[in-house]
């Protein structure tokens, strides 16, 4: 396996950072790599900012619902939708941006920022830092907008904390690759077994990680899967101006 393969079949959250600071040259890297992936039809839609002041980090930790390591981690990384940019080039060519109001534009940005998270998160790992997402800022979107100065047709959509690890995490196994992978047509017919299996699987990984309030998949999806868990995030798109409703 070469060590980029590696480093993929290593990954795991982290939820414990040192207060050490991340070089300017490792982020300057890391971000040079996002900056490099692919973006549909070279829209380049997607803005990153920085948070490296840890009283912001803090507050953010707060908005996000209470999660310690994002005040830990000495840099903060918020991808942000930003129709604001392409809608310069839009009027510049003289017409007015309607894609911002779709579903097509709300999906593709979601899939273009997924791509500069996924290219932030090697990079930093192959730099030996450890990181983990951040879904939660979502959880309160205006927050996040007001801490970030982010304009109209702008959405703080993910967030990633990276630096230093103090604790590594272990492995938190997966699902069966069947329910991942199908071979030339999809096949859920194994989905019911696999996922009785996976419950009690991730039910040993709690106990061994001493976590005794873990809850099997199916339940903890449950959990957060009955509701819409940050409802804030259509109201919110909606005054950015990403209306979704096209
Ligand atoms: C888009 C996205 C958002 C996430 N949001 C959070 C979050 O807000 N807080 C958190 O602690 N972990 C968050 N995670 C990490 C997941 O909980 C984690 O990836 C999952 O439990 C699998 O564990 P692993 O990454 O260690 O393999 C997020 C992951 C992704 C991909």
């Amino acid at each position: 396996m070469n060590a980029t393969l590696k480093l993929q079949q290593a990954h795991r959250s982290i939820r414990s950072y040192t207060d050490e600071p991340v070089s300017d040259a490792m982020l300057d890297a890391i971000i040079a790599a996002a900056q490099r992936a692919p973006t549909s039809m070279n829209m380049q839609e997607i803005s990153l900012v920085v948070v490296r002041d840890a009283g912001r980090r803090a507050r953010i930790a707060e908005m996000a619902g209470s999660q310690p390591w994002i005040a830990q981690a000495s840099v903060f990384i918020t991808v942000v939708i930003d129709f604001h940019k392409t809608d310069l080039g839009v009027r510049k060519a003289g017409l007015a941006q309607l894609i911002q109001e779709s579903m097509e534009g709300f999906g593709v940005a979601a899939v273009d920022a997924g791509i500069v998270l996924a290219n932030l998160m090697l990079a930093a790992q192959s730099l030996g830092l450890g990181v983990v997402p951040i879904g939660g800022i979502r959880r309160d979107p205006q927050g996040m907008i007001d801490l970030l100065g982010l304009p109209p047709l702008t959405f703080p959509l993910v967030g990633l904390c990276l630096g230093h690890i103090a604790h590594d995490a272990p492995q938190k196994p997966r699902l069966d690759s069947r329910t991942f992978r199908h071979d030339e047509r999809y096949d859920a017919s194994g989905y019911s077994a696999a996922i009785d299996v996976y419950d009690e699987t991730l039910k040993h990984h709690w106990r061994e990680v001493t976590r005794s309030q873990g809850l099997p998949w199916s339940e903890a999806l449950a959990a957060r899967l009955h509701s819409v868990y940050f409802p804030q995030v259509k109201p919110v798109a909606a005054m950015q101006g990403l209306l979704n409703d096209k």
